[in-house]
C-alpha cells in the first residue's frame, strides 16, 4: 500500500510539474486540458480506501490544490484561509460530492476551472474524515464534518447530475445540512392554528 501511494504521488507530481511548465511556456489550451484530464483520471483511479483525511487529500486532491493548500495561483484555487472552505459546511460538501465548475472567486482572483465529482469515489466517512482535514490544515481552524452531515447533503443533493456554479452555490437553498438543525431554524408554523 505505502509502495502504491508512492508510486501514485509520484505520478501526479510529475503531471503536475508538466502542467507548471506548460503554463509558463504559455502553451495551447487544448494541451493544457489534457493534462489536467490526466491529473483528474490519476487521482480518481486511486484504488485508496482510508479514514485519514490527510491521506485522502494526499492521494486525491493533492494533485491540483498542493500539499501547502496554495493551489497553482490562476489555475488551481487555494483551499488555505479561503471561505469556501472555513464557511458554510452543506456548501462545501455539495461542492466535494458534485463538483463546481465556470467562474468563482477565491480569494483576489477569480478561476474558471472545473474541479471534479467525488461523489463516487468516497464514502460518507471518507469524505468527512477528509473535509474536517482541509478545515484544520494548514492556517485553517474550522469545525469538523461529521459522517451524518455529509450523508444528509448526500441525500438532499442526489438527483444532482452536473457541477455546481458559484451563482447557485450563493442561494440559501444550496448551503447548509438540511434537516440537521431544522427543528430549531424552521420558523413557527402558523398555518391553520386554531
Ligand atoms: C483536477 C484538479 C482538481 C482536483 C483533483 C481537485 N480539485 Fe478542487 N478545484 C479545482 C478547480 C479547478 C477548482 C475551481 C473550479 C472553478 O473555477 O469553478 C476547484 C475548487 C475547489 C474548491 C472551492 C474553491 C476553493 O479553493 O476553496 C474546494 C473546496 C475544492 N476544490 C476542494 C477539493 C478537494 C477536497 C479535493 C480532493 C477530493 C479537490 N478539490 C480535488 C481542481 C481540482
Amino acid at each position: 500500500m505505502k509502495f502504491l501511494l508512492f508510486v501514485l504521488n509520484l505520478e501526479t507530481k510529475i503531471l503536475t510539474s508538466m502542467a507548471r511548465s506548460l503554463i509558463s511556456t504559455g502553451c495551447r489550451v487544448s494541451m493544457l486540458t489534457m493534462i489536467f484530464s490526466l491529473i483528474t483520471f490519476s487521482s480518481m483511479m486511486a484504488q485508496t480506501s482510508s479514514t485519514d483525511g490527510e491521506t485522502l487529500y494526499l492521494t486525491r486532491c493533492n494533485s491540483c490544490h498542493q500539499a501547502d493548500g496554495e493551489g497553482i495561483t490562476g489555475v488551481f484555487p487555494p483551499l488555505n484561509e479561503v471561505d469556501w472552505v472555513t464557511g458554510d459546511k452543506g456548501r462545501l460538501i455539495r461542492i466535494i460530492l458534485d463538483g463546481v465548475m465556470g467562474e468563482m472567486q477565491v480569494g483576489n482572483t477569480v478561476y474558471s476551472g472545473a474541479m471534479p465529482p467525488w461523489k463516487t469515489f468516497l464514502n460518507d466517512q471518507e469524505t468527512a474524515a477528509l473535509l474536517s482535514y482541509i478545515r484544520t490544515a494548514w492556517d485553517n481552524n474550522a469545525s469538523a464534518v461529521t459522517e451524518n452531515e455529509v450523508k444528509l447533503v448526500r441525500k438532499a443533493t442526489a438527483g444532482r447530475t452536473q457541477a455546481w456554479t458559484a451563482e447557485e452555490l450563493a442561494a440559501k437553498e444550496n448551503q447548509g445540512v438540511p434537516g440537521a438543525f431544522s427543528f430549531i431554524l424552521a420558523p413557527p408554523d402558523t398555518s391553520g392554528s386554531n
